[in-house]
C-alpha cells in the first residue's frame, strides 16, 4: 500500500435505511489532526411495504442514489476522483441482496433488516432447540432481523434460485458487499467482519462462515462473500472518473462506535437514526448477554477482533417520520421539539412503537404498535411527546439490560438525526438517569468510516487517534428523581406487556 499524502481527501459512503449519503472529508494528521467534512450530498429512495411486516428496497435504487450522491459531493467540493485517497463504506446492516453473478442483476428486491416475514421460520428453529447453538456461535438470537432466514426465503421463493445458488451462479451480500460489487463492476465479492457478524452465519470467535450454521439455515457456501478486516484493500472503482481504492467497510452502528471514539472497553454510544442502536465496547472479550442483548463484532484490524454488546431498537427516527408522513401531524421532523415542549412526562398517552415488532430486550417479531391512554384533549403535542418519550424509554430498557449483564454505564455518547432535538435529549437523560453527551457531528457513522479509510491509507497510525478528533456540542443531565422515573417506567412496562 502506498501511503497517502498528508492532508488527503477521503470519501465516505453511508448507505442507510432511508437515504444514501456521500461525505467528503479532509483528513490530516500531525500537530492539529483533522477529519473535517467539506461537502456532502444525499438522496432518499422508495420504501416498499408489500405485505404486513414486510419491508423491501430496490437494490438498483440503493446503487443509483449512492452513485449520484458521490458524484454530487465531488462536484460540490470542486474535486475529481483523482483527488481522493480512498473510499470508506458504511451501511444499513443485515439487509439482504441476492444477485446473478453473470448479469449482476438482483433476483429479488433487497429484504430490509426491519422485515418480519421469516418470523415463523425463526420460531420453528427456536422450538426445535437451536437458539443456544446459534447464540453461542454468533452472539445473535433467532429473529427475522438478521440475514440468514432472509437469504433462505429468497432462495425458496424465486423460481430456480436454490439450484442456481448451489451451482455458484448467485451471490449473496449485505449492502456494503453489493455496493463494492457494483463499484468494482463485479470484480470483488467481499464483506467485512462487522457486517458478516450480523448474518447469523459467521462464527464470532473465528470470524469465518460456520458450516454448521450454513446447514441449519440452508444457505449454500458458494454464494457467500470473502470476510476481510474492516480496513483492507477491498478493490478499486473507476466509476467516479478515475481509479479510487475502497479501503474500509464497516456496518453503520460499528462505524458510529468508532466515530464516537468509543475505542476502549466500557465506552458506549447510542445512535438515533431510523432505529436506535446502543453499542458498548467490550474489547477483546465477546461477552454473551443473559438479558437478550446481542454480542457483535465491533471492528477487526490486522486480524485482531474487538467486540461489542449491542441493544437494537427498530424504531426511533422512523416514529417521527411516521408522524410526519402517515399521520401528517408534523410538516418536518424538527417541529417535534416545539410540539413536545410543555407536555409533562406524566402525560396519559403512551406510545409503544412496535410497528415492525419489538427488538431488544423483548424480541417480539409479531408485536404491533399501539397508543394507550388517549383522551378528548389528546392532540399533536401529546402524540409528539409520547413518540419522543418512547425512544428514551426504549433506551432505558437497553441500559437496564446492560447493567443486569454486569456492564453498568456511566455516560451516554449520542449521535444521529434525532439528537438535534433538545427536548428529546433532556428526556433521554431524565428517563435513563444518565448524563448524555451529544457529538458535535450528527454523522458519527460516516465519520467513523472516513476515519477507518484514513487509517488504512496511512494518514492516521492507530485506532486510538480518533480520540483526538472527538468533540461534543452539548451535555444534558438528569433532573428527575428516582421515584418520578419509577412511576413512568412502571406505566411503560405495563403498556409493553399489552402488545406482547
Ligand atoms: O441494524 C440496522 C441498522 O444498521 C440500521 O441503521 O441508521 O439505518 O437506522 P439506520
Amino acid at each position: 500500500m502506498v501511503k497517502a499524502s498528508n492532508p488527503s481527501y477521503i470519501l465516505a459512503i453511508d448507505q442507510g435505511t432511508t437515504s444514501s449519503r456521500a461525505i467528503i472529508y479532509l483528513a490530516q494528521s500531525g500537530e492539529t489532526p483533522k477529519l473535517k467534512p467539506i461537502a456532502s450530498a444525499a438522496h432518499e429512495f422508495k420504501q416498499h411495504f408489500p405485505e404486513n411486516g414486510w419491508v423491501e428496497h430496490d437494490p438498483e435504487d440503493l446503487w443509483q442514489t449512492t452513485l449520484s450522491s458521490c458524484e454530487e459531493a465531488l462536484q460540490q467540493a470542486e474535486l475529481t476522483a483523482a483527488d481522493l485517497a480512498g473510499i470508506g463504506i458504511t451501511n444499513q446492516r443485515e439487509t439482504t441482496v441476492v444477485w446473478d453473478k453473470q448479469s449482476g442483476e438482483a433476483i429479488y428486491r433487497a429484504i430490509v433488516w426491519q422485515d418480519r416475514r421469516t418470523a415463523a421460520e425463526c420460531r420453528k428453529l427456536r422450538e426445535a432447540g437451536h437458539q443456544t447453538l446459534v447464540n453461542e456461535r454468533t452472539g445473535l438470537l433467532l429473529d427475522p432481523y438478521f440475514s440468514a432466514t432472509k437469504i433462505s426465503w429468497i432462495l425458496d421463493h424465486v423460481d430456480g434460485a436454490r439450484a442456481r445458488a448451489e451451482a455458484g451462479e448467485l451471490c449473496f451480500g449485505t449492502v456494503e458487499t453489493y455496493l463494492l460489487w457494483r463499484l468494482t463492476e463485479g470484480a470483488v465479492h467481499a464483506t467485512d467482519a462487522s457486517n458478516a457478524s450480523r448474518t447469523l452465519l459467521m462464527n464470532l470467535a473465528q470470524r469465518e462462515w460456520d458450516p454448521e450454521l450454513l446447514a441449519l439455515f440452508n444457505v449454500p457456501a458458494a454464494m457467500l462473500p470473502e470476510i476481510r478486516d474492516n480496513t483492507a484493500e477491498f478493490g478499486c472503482t473507476t466509476l467516479l472518473g478515475d481509479k479510487v481504492p475502497v479501503v474500509a467497510m464497516v456496518g453503520d452502528q460499528q462505524g458510529a462506535l468508532v466515530g464516537q471514539a468509543c475505542v476502549s472497553p466500557g465506552m458506549l454510544k447510542s445512535t438515533y437514526g431510523t432505529g436506535c442502536f446502543a453499542l458498548l465496547n467490550t474489547g477483546d472479550e465477546a461477552i454473551l448477554s443473559n438479558h437478550r442483548l446481542l454480542t457483535t463484532l465491533a471492528y477487526q484490524l490486522d486480524g485482531k477482533p474487538t467486540y461489542a454488546l449491542e441493544g437494537s431498537i427498530f424504531m426511533a427516527g422512523a416514529i417521527i417520520q411516521w408522524l410526519r408522513d402517515s399521520l401528517g401531524i408534523l410538516d418536518n421532523a424538527d417541529e417535534s421539539e416545539a410540539l413536545a415542549e410543555g407536555v409533562p412526562y406524566s402525560q396519559h398517552e403512551m406510545l409503544i412503537p412496535a410497528f415492525t415488532g419489538l427488538g431488544a430486550p423483548y424480541w417480539e417479531p409479531d408485536a404491533r404498535a399501539a397508543i394507550f391512554g388517549m383522551t378528548r384533549d389528546t392532540g399533536r403535542k401529546q402524540l409528539a411527546a409520547a413518540a419522543l418519550k418512547s425512544v428514551a424509554l426504549q433506551s432505558h430498557d437497553l441500559l437496564t439490560a446492560m447493567a443486569e449483564d454486569g456492564q453498568a454505564i456511566k455516560k451516554l455518547r449520542v449521535d444521529g438525526g434525532m439528537t438535534a432535538n433538545n427536548w428529546f435529549m433532556q428526556a433521554l437523560s431524565d428517563l435513563t438517569g444518565h448524563p448524555v453527551e451529544r457529538a458535535a457531528y450528527s454523522e458519527a457513522t460516516a465519520f467513523g468510516a472516513a476515519f477507518l479509510a484514513a487509517l488504512q491509507v496511512g494518514i492516521f497510525n492507530s485506532i486510538k487517534d480518533i480520540q483526538q478528533l472527538h468533540k461534543i456540542d452539548g451535555e444534558f443531565n438528569c433532573e428527575l428523581n428516582h421515584d418520578q422515573q419509577q412511576k413512568i417506567h412502571q406505566r411503560w412496562l405495563a403498556a409493553i406487556e399489552k402488545v406482547r
